[in-house]
């Protein structure tokens, strides 16, 4: 399916007046703050569903699936970080499945369109058909088609208030989703190339907008777009695997755990030559390493590292001894598609030096 991209709040208004009839609205509270929010509140006759919080649960979404029960609403639009748009896609999947659906039953999906207006420029879920969601607590990610939503769209002023560490933080997470793609086992010409475009489109303006120039913004919205694309072909790959547990465990922002696991990934691999080099991985190890700036593809993680330690983010305490668990908790589905074979002992390894590196950030400032 083609999603219709937009780029302006009045593309985004003509959009729905082509959609006509009534919005099902999932936004956040604090998406009352923006513009667009308000616009779609004074035009167009609205059911608004708030109910949900971060690492939202299934619960959330039977709430909004009752809420929307009755109303007649022609489309769902999302306005809103990760949680939003995941909550939205839920809506979307199981709104004719009855009350007691699970992430196991059938989906038996809303008809009408689903729009996303992502209010933050890293996950890429306005592109992917993936949600997360949460079960009495238990992870669990869901990949249908019809998660993938209609149109999505980007406005830069809603990143304009995001502060210093979160703008580091999703840079981050648009920026391994871009390298684990092309890596992927799963990646394909296509993939390559939307990878390299969201690379091409954030290196030369990440620094600025990280700085609070909301001139950039555009481009890391772009950028982020452009990675979840990449990411909705291959999906990612062992630095996603292993950065989960640091999040939920030590609160370790998704986009720099996501970076510190890819750049030790990244490091373990170029540390075997004959490896790679047999695995057909060489391109896309050679375009990753000129992308960020380096001559040749051994390059590629220390130039990587300069990118990520220019955005570095306050460090937790992990004591060393937790590598041994936390390798036991790598989703094995995740690691499939990283291209060379991990076992139990590497991951540990790879934890360890994740670990240390989080040492070396010492100091870093905030
Ligand atoms: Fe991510």
């Amino acid at each position: 399916m083609e999603q219709t991209l937009l780029h302006s709040t009045e593309e985004l208004l003509r959009h729905l007046e082509g959609i006509g009839g009534r919005i099902f609205l999932v936004c956040g509270k604090s998406a009352h703050q923006l513009a667009v929010c308000g616009e779609v509140l004074r035009r167009f006759p609205v059911t608004e569903f708030s109910d949900f919080h971060p690492n939202p649960e299934f619960e959330s979404v039977r709430r909004g699936i009752a809420a929307l029960r009755g109303q007649n609403c022609s489309c769902i639009l999302a306005i809103g970080g990760g949680s939003a748009l995941d909550v939205a896609k839920g809506i979307r999947l199981y709104a004719g499945a009855g009350e007691d659906f699970t992430a196991g039953s059938e989906s038996v999906p809303f008809t009408g369109p689903l729009i996303a207006v992502p209010t933050t420029a890293g996950s890429g879920s306005e592109a992917t058909r993936f949600a997360v969601l949460y079960e009495q607590g238990a992870k669990m990610s869901l990949t249908h088609e019809k998660a993938l939503p209609d149109a999505a769209a980007l406005l830069p002023e809603v990143l304009y208030t995001l502060p210093p560490l979160q703008r580091r933080a999703t840079v981050l997470d648009t920026i391994c989703h871009a390298v684990e793609s092309a890596w992927s086992r799963r990646a394909t010409p296509e993939s390559r190339a939307l990878a390299m475009a969201a690379l091409e489109a954030v290196e030369p303006h990440y620094a600025a907008y990280c700085a609070g120039g909301n001139d950039h913004a555009a481009q890391m919205q772009q950028g982020a777009w452009l990675a979840g694309r990449a990411i909705n072909l291959t999906t990612t790959t062992a630095g996603h695997a292993m950065a989960y547990k640091l999040t939920t465990r030590y609160g370790l922002p998704h986009g720099w755990a996501a970076a510190i696991c890819t750049l030790e990934v990244w490091r373990w691999m170029l540390a075997q030559p004959e490896r790679w080099q047999a695995s057909g991985l060489e391109e896309a190890l050679r375009m990753l390493a000129e992308r960020l700036g380096a001559a040749e593809a051994a390059g590629g993680a220390e130039a990587f590292a300069r990118h990520t330690e220019a955005m570095a983010l306050p460090r937790r305490e992990i004591p060393e001894t937790d590598a041994a668990e936390l390798a036991r908790t790598v989703n094995p589905q995740r690691l499939a598609n990283f291209p060379l074979p991990l076992t139990g002992a590497d991951l540990e390894e790879l934890y360890r030096n994740v670990i240390r590196h989080q040492g070396r950030r010492e100091g870093a400032s905030a």
